[in-house]
């Protein structure tokens, strides 16, 4: 069923599944066995795009992180050489909180905050942020396409969009989060490439260009222009 037409109960259903297990979650999450095998991959290959992008420009720029968990892939972001104030986002204040224990502990709080909130309603002007990344957090959305346009409308002009989530269309993919993933997560859609194809057009992204990488957890990073 396309996440556009499924109703409010549903939709509920699906936040509300998500903040339970990430509330419960946030303390241990980053001892996860996950974090070697499906999230610093994630992590690095964000933090490729955005460095290649950025390393020849001494202007400073701000980034947010949506769905950000612990907050690890902007502190790593906001502790590079790069002249980053970094935001992370999250739906779950527990995550928020490690997330800011964590910034306090390694000296990062100056150049990184977070914000508790929905990714659906970004709590930001129009033309807030250069850069904004989501990483393994998008399958969670019930509406997907609305966070994508909220994406572009807190985009400064040349700004970018980094979306980063599991591949489903493969069949390994397909194992791991049509079948898999969501026999765990139960409420979660890993939308196939062409309609995230579609939400990036639709919300006005240009140049929008997409990598696979990884076999047996295969991610796909797509990346638009504002
Ligand atoms: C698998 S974790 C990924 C965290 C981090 N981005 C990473 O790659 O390690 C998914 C995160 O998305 C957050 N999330 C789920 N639904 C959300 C929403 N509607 N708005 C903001 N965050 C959300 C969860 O609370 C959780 O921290």
């Amino acid at each position: 069923m396309a996440l556009s037409k499924i109703g409010y109960e549903r939709s509920e259903q699906m936040k509300s599944t998500a903040m339970g297990e990430f509330e419960a979650w946030a303390s241990s999450y980053d001892a996860s066995p996950l974090q070697r095998f499906l999230f610093q991959p994630a992590y690095r290959m964000v933090l490729e795009e955005i460095y290649r992008w950025r390393k020849d420009d001494d202007r400073p720029f701000d980034a947010l992180d949506i769905g950000c968990g612990t907050g690890t892939l902007p502190a790593m972001l906001a502790a590079s050489s790069l002249p980053v104030r970094a935001v992370g986002l999250d739906y779950s204040p527990a995550m928020c909180t490690v997330g800011e224990k964590k910034a306090r502990e390694t000296g990062l709080d100056d150049r990184l905050s977070f914000v508790a909130a929905d990714s659906e309603h970004l709590p930001f002007p129009d033309g807030s942020f250069d850069v904004v990344s989501c990483s393994n957090s998008f399958h969670h959305y019930p509406h997907q396409e609305t966070v994508v346009k909220e994406i572009r409308r807190i985009l400064r002009p040349g700004g970018r969009f980094l979306l980063i989530d599991g591949f489903r269309d493969n069949v390994i993919g397909w194992v791991v989060f049509d079948m898999i993933v969501k026999a765990v997560e139960k409420e979660v859609f890993h939308a196939p490439w062409p309609t995230i194809d579609g939400y990036f057009r639709r919300a006005g992204f240009q140049a929008i260009r997409r990598r696979k990488f990884g076999f047996w957890l295969p991610l796909l990073l797509t990346v638009g222009e504002a």
